[in-house]
């Protein structure tokens, strides 16, 4: 197998998010032909989510012949993955694709022993390309971002995700607590958004109790190169199993540890 070499990774992930964004956004204009299975409830999928990762996997085949993709719909391929795997979400953010809200994206990362060396996150909507290379930085569009230096949760907006895997204690004190320290909640129904606009500075963090590689990936490379911190997401089992997500800026950190204290067990890699 050819090696590629880290800028020609992330030149290629970026090629194809791009391409799999336009399909998408196809989809997306043309929601009211779109056959919408139920996972479970909450869960939602569609042919827009299968055939935007169809299209993902077929040219990463053809571009990285042999390298393992983990995908959201499709599932892993065979072979060792924590020796190098791409890890992709064809939709992220399907619950608001599905509902016509423009708060959806795609994310493609590479992830190998442990590290994750690029993440691309392409959301078609805004036409914004956030792109992040281990030890070569964050862009969004091409220029440099970093995320917002806030030192107290009154400095901006706190990105709080959540799902049908996490439980309502894990969320309500939560916010109880955000908001008694004058902070503001946001979600986007995107954690891969959440956690790029974390890394330009929109938003001063993220925190979720459970998220799957395919959602966060991208998305933690991009905070970290940023110049913030993450949890170590890929501790333990969180290639395979997911793991929770702490992400904002180095001074933010004590507080988004202490506004998660409660999750106990599920807080591993902080
Ligand atoms: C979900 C979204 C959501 C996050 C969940 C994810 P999906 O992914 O990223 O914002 O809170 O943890 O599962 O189902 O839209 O691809
Ligand atoms: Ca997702
Ligand atoms: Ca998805």
């Amino acid at each position: 197998m050819p090696t590629i070499d880290p800028a020609q990774r992330l030149a290629l992930a970026t090629a194809v998010a791009v391409e799999a964004g336009a399909l998408a956004l196809r989809y997306f204009r043309n929601l009211e032909r779109l056959a919408v299975e139920h996972k479970g409830a909450q869960d939602l999928v569609s042919e827009a989510d299968r055939a935007v990762e169809r299209l993902i996997r077929a040219r990463l085949s053809e571009l990285c012949r042999g390298e393992p993709v983990l995908g959201e719909e499709g599932g892993a391929d065979p072979g060792d993955l924590a020796a190098g795997c791409w890890v992709v979400d064809p939709i992220d953010g399907t619950w608001c694709f599905l509902n016509g809200i423009r708060s959806w994206c795609v994310s493609i990362a590479y992830a190998r022993r442990g590290r994750i060396e690029a993440g691309v996150v392409v959301d078609p909507c805004a036409g914004e390309v956030f792109q992040a290379r281990s030890g070569g930085g964050a862009r969004l569009d091409g220029r440099p971002i970093r995320v917002k230096d806030a030192a107290r949760l009154d400095e901006g907006s706190l990105s709080v995700g959540c799902s049908r895997r996490t439980s309502p204690e894990e969320i309500a004190p939560l916010i109880d607590a955000l908001l008694r320290r004058d902070g503001l909640y946001h979600r986007h129904g995107s954690g891969a958004l959440g956690l790029a606009w974390t890394a330009c500075g929109r938003l001063i963090g993220y925190v979720e109790p459970h998220m799957h590689p395919w959602d966060c990936l991208a998305g933690l490379l991009l905070v970290e190169e940023a110049g913030g911190w993450t949890n170590d997401f890929l501790a333990g089992d969180g290639l395979t199993e997911g793991n929770p997500v702490l992400a904002g800026g180095h001074r933010l950190k004590p507080h988004l540890l202490a506004l998660t204290e409660h999750w106990g067990g599920r807080r591993v890699g902080s």
